[in-house]
């Protein structure tokens, strides 16, 4: 197979895209200038083998109802035992067609309406939407931010846990948007203190795969069987290969009865039915896609390593937070000492890039922006220009 090109660039207007055609709907921009580099979805091809699987799936030209199978299973547990040496058991997964639409079911399921969900701040949008727009509330435990980076703020999450007595914690790691790996000591006391309240922790580890070389990712699932009846995680194929619309993900639920009641609620959804081609790109992508992933991984360490001297070079106001993990770059744009929306207009007018705006993800997110490194080198360039741009 010949070797991808990640420097390639490739027009995705028109193709139904939410981050390049749908700018408008989403961001209210008008603006056709403007470069996105917002969504979390990168602007390369998925691995040539997955092209492959898919074409002589759609020659097959039979689309029938269908049902993950136990390749696509067993393509999974290899994949996991390969990458993260995590031995997960067959009867464990359970899959849906993504990740948020089975955390909106875990919270109906684990939750009553009206109480709380724990997330760390600042947090990924679409947990606030799905939490809210399923009637509870969104509890914030700030994460704590020094030199180094963020950290867990124990503290006041024992202090919620005690006055709120929440059902659920959601826990994203990798962290969207700080790129923050949680390591096995920051997970085992946060475990500590749920199961002291009694509260579930759900781990979404849809960038799992995606961790920068001096990055170590550590599923809530090493922690060891103890922790079994506390804990879900969720993952895809999605983020690692780019193939987000094509809905895929696995939820991987140890405790049987957890397990029953999350199947039953996809019965109840009518949710039991499962888009063939995701099934077929995901277990291609699992089976062959090592080579494309160790170098795609490399490109993106590239790229940071690009970005951030090029913002210490040429945008000396803008401080980049190490990331261990993901293609998301969290900037800190505080020194400007502009208030959020005079930032989000000279973003637009004068550095001629969409991004998504700290705000966008609570409190903690103000005087942030975040951008997608997932992209040709390219457009880091011109982002570049752009942000040297602003204050000119
Ligand atoms: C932490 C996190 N969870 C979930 C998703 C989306 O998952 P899906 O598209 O499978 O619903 C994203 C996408 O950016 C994400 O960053």
């Amino acid at each position: 197979m010949e070797s991808p090109d990640f420097n390639q660039i490739i027009d995705r207007h028109n193709s139904g895209s939410v981050k390049w055609d749908f700018l408008n709907r989403y961001l209210h921009l008008n603006e056709t200038d403007l470069l996105p580099m917002w969504v979390s979805d990168f602007d390369f091809q998925c691995p040539k083998e997955v092209l492959q699987a898919l074409s002589s799936r759609i020659d097959h030209g039979i689309f029938g109802y269908s049902e993950r199978d136990d390749l696509y299973y067993q393509a999974a547990i290899d994949w996991f035992s390969r990458r993260h040496k995590l031995t997960l058991h067959r009867d464990w997964f359970t899959s849906i067609e993504g990740v948020i639409p089975g955390l909106a079911l875990l919270i109906q399921m684990l939750s009553k309406p009206g109480e709380g969900v724990i997330v760390q701040g600042p947090y990924y949008s679409s947990f606030a939407k799905v939490i809210t727009m399923n009637g509870r509330a969104v509890i914030e435990n700030p994460l704590l931010e020094d030199i180094e980076g963020y950290k867990i703020d124990y503290d006041h999450l024992e202090h919620i846990l005690e006055q709120h007595r929440p059902p659920l914690l959601l826990l994203c790691n990798p962290h969207n948007p700080t790129g923050r790996c949680w390591d096995r000591d920051e997970l085992l006391q946060l475990l500590i203190l749920c199961k002291r309240y009694g509260t579930t922790v759900i781990s979404d580890e849809i960038w799992a795969d995606l961790i920068l070389p001096w990055g170590k990712f550590t599923s809530i699932l090493h922690l060891g069987n103890e922790w079994h009846s506390h804990v879900i995680a969720a993952t895809s194929a999605s983020k690692t290969f780019g193939l987000a619309s094509l809905r895929i993900s696995n939820f991987i639920i140890p405790d049987r009865t957890f397990r029953q009641a999350f199947n039953d609620r996809l019965n109840a959804h009518g949710l039991d039915v499962f888009n063939s081609l995701s099934m077929t790109a995901a277990t291609a992508a699992y089976q062959y896609g090592d080579t494309w992933l160790d170098k795609l991984q490399d490109y993106l360490a590239e790229n940071r390593d690009w970005f951030e001297q090029a913002l210490a070079s040429s945008v000396p106001w803008c401080r980049m937070t190490k990331a261990e993990g993901t293609y998301l770059a969290w900037l800190d744009c505080r020194n400007l000492g502009l208030d959020d929306n005079t930032l989000q207009q000279l973003l637009i007018q004068k550095a001629k890039i969409a991004v998504s705006m700290g705000y966008s993800f609570g409190d903690k997110g103000k005087g942030f922006i975040r951008i997608n490194l997932g992209c040709p080198r390219q457009y880091l360039e011109k982002a570049i220009s752009g942000l040297a741009q602003l204050t000119t």
